[in-house]
């Protein structure tokens, strides 16, 4: 850790489309912006690929996944290796990736932030490594005299299209998963952070994988990601991003040639406190669990539910902590929050906060814009906060925390999934048969007990309802990467 340092002037080495191991124009020859949030300024013009140059990737990644072709007939073990070493590249670099995180997406230089990040991606990528030569399939009795199996084989090419909040993790939960299946990869990053991903491409390119298998193109969605929904060699469409998004991209898919389709979508997670907790600590958890990437996090536990017995300590203990909280420069390794991601999101944020103000809810603390450059949101507290506010059922993906106020678990359980959405949800209780009736009640892919926002390697994440399809992440995240084929063999004559 002791060679990791701040460096606000972290040089930018990538701003090319990387298609076929190469580092290529767009075909229009369009160059667009990307903007460090901290401060408005731009960064670097990058190339900006369309629908010729998603044609000219999807080209060679087909080339790339032809029978016979290097990556085909790769033993299993080796395309493991192939991971292995990209964790390792990854570690290798993570000051120069961490740095470059920051600059892009203003998250803090720290393990909270874009360092936190850059480890996770190695141990993602590390984790799937380890499951390159272990997905197999099944020998199935089947009545009469055959021999029945399945192989689970790579789905094919796939489009993935990702966010901004997390942009080399997105990339990583998204590539790793693919290429331990044996797919290939056509990836569209987001328009606000194109930076990281192509970094992690000269990784992919050092590591040694075959030309093709992994292809990074920078653009917008409407352009370069519409072209990737539509393609009609693209077997499989990976998405993260907006719930108004996902419906578009699943509309795409199944219009052009029913893409296999996965999609991880918005959120407004419960976070429930019943009245037999330490506050002090809960009040702490409740607020990372909101405010974490300055609440630009999916999973974002934005209704903080908590009991009417502890109700008015817990909001005065929110708002004294959310006055410490600190905010600023990114590259300040004590900073906690840093910008939003551009303008357009600090103003819906608010925007939402004045219709809480409006539609009755009380401020605590916070509610305006912070500084005059770059696009910060003072922390923000919210009490006095009914189920029907915008605020309690839109997501705002900024660090603004609703309190509201339950009194029994039925009550409560009955709110928490009166939602369009179920990503995530949590409750902190020492009753342990409260906290598994919770648990198992609540409609939300995953649910922490007197925890928040564990995410790990090997555990599956993903939405019921409008919070999405599929599972990414652990055993359950390869399922999706890989189609099941069932093979069946006349056999001779039944000898047992
Ligand atoms: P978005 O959903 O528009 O963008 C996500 C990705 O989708 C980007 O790569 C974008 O270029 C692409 N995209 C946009 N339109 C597309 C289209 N028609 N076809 C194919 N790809 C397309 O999200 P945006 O506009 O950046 O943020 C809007 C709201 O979405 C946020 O305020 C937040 O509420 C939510 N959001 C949720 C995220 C999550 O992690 N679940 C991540 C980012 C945003
Ligand atoms: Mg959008």
């Amino acid at each position: 850790m002791e060679n990791l340092k701040p460096n606000p002037n972290v040089e930018v080495k990538f701003t090319k489309l990387f298609i076929n191991n190469e580092w290529v124009d767009s075909a229009s020859g369009k160059t667009f912006p990307t903007y460090n949030p901290a401060t408005g300024n731009k960064i670097a013009d990058l190339q900006e690929a369309d629908k010729a140059d998603v044609d000219k990737a999807v080209d060679a990644a087909s080339k790339a996944f032809a029978l016979g072709s290097t990556y085909r007939t790769m033993n299993a073990s080796d395309r493991g290796k192939l991971l292995y070493r990209l964790a390792d590249l990854v570690e290798r670099d993570l000051n120069y990736i961490a740095n470059l995180e920051t600059l892009d997406n203003g998250k803090a230089f720290a393990p909270h932030g874009s360092i936190g990040d850059t480890m996770f991606s190695a141990m993602v990528f590390r984790y799937y490594a380890g499951w390159a030569d272990k997905i197999c399939g099944k020998t199935i009795p089947i009545d009469g005299n055959f021999f029945s199996y399945t192989r689970h084989e790579p789905v094919g090419i796939c489009g993935q299209i990702i966010p901004w909040n997390y942009p080399l993790a997105m990339a990583t939960w998204k590539i790793a998963p693919a290429v331990a299946a044996g797919n290939v990869v056509v990836m569209k990053t987001a328009e606000q952070t194109p930076l990281t991903a192509l970094y992690l491409a000269s990784l992919v390119k050092e590591a040694g994988f075959p030309p093709g298998v992994v292809n990074i193109l920078s653009g917008y969605g409407p352009t370069a990601g519409a072209a990737i929904t539509a393609h009609p060699g693209i077997n499989k469409v990976a998405f993260t991003g907006s719930t108004e998004v996902g419906q578009i991209i699943m509309r795409a898919a199944g219009e052009s040639n029913i893409k296999r389709t996965t999609l991880e979508l918005g959120g407004k997670s419960p976070c429930v406190i019943f009245d037999d907790v330490d506050v002090d600590k809960v009040v702490a958890e409740a607020q990372e669990a909101c405010m974490t990437n300055m609440g630009q996090c999916c999973v974002a536990g934005t209704r903080t539910f908590v009991h009417e017995n502890i109700y008015d300590e817990f909001v005065a203990k929110s708002r004294e902590l959310a006055k410490t909280r600190k905010i600023g420069d990114p590259f300040d390794p004590t900073t906690k929050n840093g910008p939003q991601i551009d303008s357009e999101q600090m103003n819906k944020i608010l925007g939402l906060i004045e219709k809480g103000k409006e539609q009755g809810a009380k401020i605590e603390v916070g509610g305006q814009r912070w500084g005059d450059k770059g696009f910060y949101i003072q922390p923000t507290v919210f009490s006095n906060v009914s189920d029907n506010m915008c605020i309690a059922k839109e997501e705002i993906f900024g660090p603004v925390q609703q309190i509201l106020k339950f009194k029994d678990l039925d009550e409560v359980l009955r709110r928490a999934n009166d939602t369009t959405y179920g990503l995530g949800a949590a409750v902190f209780t020492k009753d342990i048969n409260r906290a598994l009736m919770f648990a198992h009640g609540v409609q939300a892919g995953t649910v922490w007990i007197n925890s928040y926002n564990h995410v790990s390697a090997q555990s599956p994440f993903g939405g019921y309802k409008m919070s999405g399809l599929g599972r990414e992440l652990g055993e359950y995240g390869l399922q999706n990467y890989v189609e099941v084929k069932h093979v069946c063999v006349s056999l001779p004559q039944k000898n047992s």
